[in-house]
Order: C-alpha cells, then sequence, then structure tokens
C-alpha cells in the first residue's frame, strides 16, 4: 500500500488496489453510524463491494443522479434529508464514494450537517484521485457559477483504488490528465517530464505506472495547500487554467468536461506568462503534451473568448476592482501570481 507522505496533512491519503478490503475502518470512523454518498452509475459498480467491508457500522446510502448539473442546492438537500430520515447523529461518518462532483457535494454537506460530520473521501475518477480529494475545498454550483457555495473541509482519509479507473469511460480518463499535466507544469518539472516519457503507459491505464503518478499528484498537492491551506496567497497557483475553464465548463452548460476546460484554459491564459517572458518554447511542450493526451487546446468551433467575459465577472476570485489573482508560469515548475486587472473581460 502507498501511504502518501504528506507529513502536515493530518489525515492520510492511502494508495492499493481494493483498498477498502485492506483497511480497518475502524481506524478512521469514529462512531457507529456512516452513510455513503454516490451516484446512479458508480453505486451499480462499487457500492455493495464497499457496503460489504462496513457490515460493523450502522450504513445507509443516499444515491444521486449522475452530472455535473447535479451538483446544486437540491442534491445536498436530498443528502440532509436522508441523513435526517434515517437518523444520523453528530457522531456520524459521510463517505463520498465517486469522481470529484459527489467529493465536492457530499464533502460540503459533512462540513454543514449538524455544523460538521466526519468524512472520507473514496475518489473514483482519475481526476478526483489526482486532484479533487485532496485539499479539502468542498462545493456545489450556484446559479450556473461554478462552486459559488461551499466550504474548506478536511477528510479524515483519503482511500484510492487505482483499479476502478478501468471502469472509467475514455473521455473521462484523458480529463483527469489535465490536472495531471497542470501539476507538473506549475509545480514540479521532474514530474512534468516524466509524464512526457509515460503517457502513452499512462493512456493505456497501466496500474502500477497509474499509481506512481496518483501518489505523486497528492504529494504535489498536499504540499502546496499544507502550506496554504485557505488559499490566501500561494494556493491559487493550482487554478492555473481554472479561471477560464470554469468559464468555459458554464458557458458549454457543462458539455465540456472539467479537465477538458483546464486543458483550454491553461492554453488560453499562457500568453498572460509570454508576455512576462515565458520561452515559447515551454507553452510548445504544454500544448504537444496536452494533445498526447486527446485533450482540446483550443475553444471548440462557435464559442468566442468574449462569450466567456460574463463568466469571469461572476467569479468568485475576481475582487470588487475587476481584479483576479492569475498564476503565471517563469519556467515549468516555477509558477507565480499576479493581480491582473480586467483580464479578458
Ligand atoms: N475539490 C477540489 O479540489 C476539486 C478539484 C478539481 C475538480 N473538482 C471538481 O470535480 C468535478 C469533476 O470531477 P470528475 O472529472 O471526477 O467528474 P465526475 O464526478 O462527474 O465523474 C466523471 C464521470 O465518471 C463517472 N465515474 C466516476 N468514477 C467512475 C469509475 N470508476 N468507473 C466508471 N465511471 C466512473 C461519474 O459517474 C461521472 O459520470 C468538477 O465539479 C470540479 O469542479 C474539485
Amino acid at each position: 500500500m502507498a501511504i502518501v507522505n504528506a507529513s502536515n496533512l493530518n489525515y492520510p491519503i492511502l494508495i492499493a488496489e481494493t483498498i477498502y478490503q485492506q483497511i480497518d475502518w475502524a481506524l478512521h470512523i469514529a462512531g457507529q453510524q456512516v452513510c455513503i454518498v454516490t451516484n446512479e452509475k458508480v453505486a451499480n459498480l462499487y457500492l455493495n463491494d464497499l457496503k460489504k467491508t462496513l457490515n460493523k457500522f450502522q450504513c445507509s446510502e443516499i444515491i444521486l443522479p449522475d452530472g455535473e448539473q447535479y451538483k446544486n442546492f437540491d442534491s445536498l438537500q436530498k443528502i440532509f434529508q436522508h441523513l435526517i430520515e434515517n437518523y444520523h447523529q453528530r457522531s456520524t461518518t459521510i463517505i463520498g464514494l465517486g469522481g470529484g462532483v459527489i467529493l465536492d457535494i457530499a464533502g460540503f454537506a459533512a462540513a454543514c450537517y449538524q455544523r460538521g460530520v466526519n468524512f472520507i473521501s473514496v475518489p473514483t475518477s482519475l481526476l478526483a484521485q489526482v486532484d479533487a480529494s485532496v485539499g479539502g475545498k468542498t462545493a456545489i454550483n450556484f446559479q450556473q457559477t461554478k462552486n459559488m457555495i461551499g466550504a474548506f473541509y478536511q477528510p479524515q482519509a483519503v482511500l484510492i483504488d487505482p483499479s476502478v479507473l478501468q471502469t472509467l469511460a475514455e473521455r473521462e480518463f484523458r480529463s483527469g490528465i489535465a490536472e495531471m499535466i497542470k501539476h507538473g507544469f506549475i509545480a514540479d518539472k521532474d514530474y512534468f517530464i516524466w509524464l512526457e516519457k509515460n503517457i502513452d503507459k499512462i493512456l493505456q491505464r497501466d496500474l502500477p505506472t497509474l499509481k506512481q503518478a496518483i501518489a505523486t499528484n497528492c504529494l504535489i498537492k498536499s504540499k502546496i495547500v499544507q502550506q496554504d491551506e485557505k488559499e490566501k496567497n500561494l494556493r491559487a497557483i493550482l487554478n492555473f487554467g481554472h479561471t477560464i475553464g470554469h468559464a468555459i465548463e458554464a458557458e458549454s452548460h457543462y458539455e465540456i468536461l472539467h479537465g477538458e476546460a483546464v486543458a483550454i484554459g491553461m492554453m488560453l491564459e499562457l500568453p498572460l506568462s509570454m508576455q512576462h517572458g515565458l520561452a515559447a518554447e515551454t507553452a510548445a511542450r504544454l500544448k504537444n503534451l496536452l494533445e498526447q493526451a486527446g485533450l482540446p487546446t483550443a475553444l471548440p468551433v462557435g464559442m468566442e473568448v468574449t462569450q466567456l467575459a460574463k463568466w469571469l465577472r461572476h467569479d468568485k476570485k475576481t475582487d470588487k476592482n475587476q481584479s483576479i489573482k492569475m498564476p503565471l508560469l517563469k519556467a515549468i515548475g516555477k509558477a507565480y501570481l499576479l493581480n491582473c486587472t480586467n483580464f479578458y473581460l
């Protein structure tokens, strides 16, 4: 079992095949009650396996519809209703079983229910295993604006089984690679070079390669989060590609997946770095790797940058002077932040 050595995070990130059959749940679950939050697709695949390992606990589950469009108040309300109807007390533990959408909603429900109950993250998509499960950001979308209502709320544990990625749809799998590439590009040059060398094995879903990649991503992200949990400063470099990316997701009515939007967003945010001295050759390496991973690097036909302005104005990172802290790159692995006024507005 790989244990991500994130010494300042006060929760473990454990990575192994069939992880839930291997761990002693009692080490991570304080009370007797558990509520699994998942969605229809993931429930069909993995809910029974997970539930079997929890037979010593009083366990209930809530199964939400699948999709980013359900990352909303309605789903949150369904979870609260379920918790109340099933007499879940303050000592209960919520387990999020699913991709980033489920983890974001379930984590937020845990942060709010009875002023906060324990939360365990069981990410099942690549994007959730390399990114959304680590760092404690939880949220729902509101009035089409991404992640507008949420909380910073850390889990008790993150349990990652890379073998579940074998059932992930190809487009969803590639979407997760966008966040992996972003982590290397902004914070770890050696990892970026490793990705350039190993992208084919990753695309083939070679398990040892995936395990190594997931552990490296969790480590990169946790190191940044440890230094700035609530995104007062440094953590904002993780938003590279996300300011434009979130606008693209919303403008496409979530037809464009999160990782795809981030890939395009990185390419559209990159000229700012080049205006401040980033070598064209470095930008070309990012584009090349994204393309090798089968990710889009330009807006789809019919979508113009001007259509994105309305979303950028509502971005929660934009302040009252229409200024936004943008991540820029000096070189691969060397990101910094710059206050930009009227970025793309
Ligand atoms: N909290 C954070 O730090 C953070 C970071 C990055 C992204 N996010 C959020 O994560 C979301 C995107 O996450 P995502 O890409 O995982 O999307 P998702 O949760 O919609 O999952 C993608 C699809 O894969 C399915 N799926 C998940 N695991 C599967 C498996 N093992 N086999 C088959 N199908 C499976 C899901 O049901 C869904 O249809 C966005 O809402 C984004 O804002 C959060």
